[in-house]
């Protein structure tokens, strides 16, 4: 999977390295003995990958690490990482420092990582101490958006109250777009980029929304796109990095997939892909069909009197087949809604 990553500073260089950045940092800075280098997962040998980082941000980097794709999202974390240490230690130094803002856009359809990656920035920026809690607070427009003069300004100011100290992530951001110039949308945007000036330090808002919308709302509101120096897009999943996301889900609930059990997931991904491109690509749907098998295994096991560890561990196909028969027929206005019209016939 490819991300697409529009860096602004000032938090670095749009073109240069981030592995390069790091080291170059590194090295500067050794070359005086009195500061240590930065412990970067991508600047360190990989047995030591996590070793020299504080525990909560070593397990931190390990729960990234364990996404499948999202290759550019690793990177400007640890791009993000360096950068801050540098300036801390330039601080130090008495030399002109640049502060961290990380106000960011995410851009990708449901289910393509975007509120698991922002879960996981917060617990990192905690860690490096860029925000003092790290916590995620997830809204949409019924939480910032009130009925009447005033009431807008209150509710959202809330939010952001809950939010300081952490992450504001702010789903189907372009929803307060919607509507005329008498929508109270617009007084929660002008409330938001007010409290983004007031607690720069102490806040970080993420904006998510799929591309389209969020291209339409960002290039409506261009004094708003300015704001965000991280432009993050989350394409759909293909189909190996799916199977990936779905081996993945197994192990860590402590089940293993059949090989023809997953040739048959494979087969009905790629035909879904086909069906539904825009709603498919995504690993929501590959974790309702992992979760739907489990209970397929669970009441077909319930048949035998007495069962082997490998059999309460192993997926077969069986109940791949049994789980999509039951999934539910994305539509347009619902892509991702449990509650739908099932798909007739698996395979
Ligand atoms: N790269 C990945 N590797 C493993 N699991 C993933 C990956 N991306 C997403 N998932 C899993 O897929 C599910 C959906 O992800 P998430 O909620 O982050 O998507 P989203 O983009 O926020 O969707 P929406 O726009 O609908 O809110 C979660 O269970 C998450 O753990
Ligand atoms: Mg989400």
């Amino acid at each position: 999977m490819e991300i697409k990553i529009k860096f602004n500073p000032p938090i670095a260089t749009k073109s240069e390295n981030i592995e390069n950045m790091a080291e170059k940092a590194n090295l500067k800075l050794m070359k005086k003995e009195t500061i240590q280098p930065v412990s970067s997962p991508l600047s360190i040998s990989k047995e030591n990958k996590y070793q020299q980082l504080n525990d909560a941000l070593g397990e931190a980097y390990q729960e990234l690490d364990q996404l499948v794709g999202l290759e550019e999202v690793k990177k400007l974390l640890v791009e993000v990482q360096a950068f801050h240490e540098i300036q801390k230690r330039r601080a130090k130094a008495q030399l002109l420092s640049e502060p961290t803002v990380l106000h960011a856009i995410f851009k990708g359809n449901p289910g393509t990582g975007k509120t698991t990656v922002a879960r996981l920035l917060g617990k990192m920026l905690k860690e490096m101490e860029i925000l003092p809690k790290g916590h995620l607070v997830e809204v949409e427009r019924a939480d910032l958006v009130g009925e009447y003069i005033g009431h807008t300004a209150q509710k959202t100011r809330e939010q952001i109250k809950k939010a300081l100290g952490g992450i504001l992530f702010i789903d189907e951001a372009y929803s307060l777009a919607r509507g005329d110039n008498k929508d109270f949308g617009r007084e929660a945007v002008e409330v938001l980029i007010k409290a983004m000036e007031d607690h720069k330090d102490n806040l970080v808002v993420i904006l998510a929304g799929y591309n389209k919308e969020m291209d339409f709302f960002l290039n409506s509101n261009p004094g708003l796109k300015s704001r965000f120096p991280l432009h993050i897009d989350f394409p759909d999943y293909d189909t190996v990095e799916l199977l990936e996301i779905a081996d993945h889900m197994y192990q860590a609930k402590q089940y293993i997939l059949n090989p023809n059990a997953k040739t048959n997931m494979e087969k009905v991904l790629l035909r879904l892909r086909k069906e539904s491109p825009d709603t498919y690509g995504n690993a929501r749907m590959v974790r309702n069909i992992v979760e739907a098998s489990l209970r397929a295994q669970a009441v077909r096991l319930m048949h035998c009197p007495e069962n082997t560890k490998d059999a309460l561990m192993r997926i077969e196909s069986e109940d791949v087949l049994a789980a999509i028969s039951k999934m539910p027929k994305p539509s347009a206005e619902n892509p991702v809604n449990d509650n739908i019209m099932p798909i007739r016939s698996a395979m």
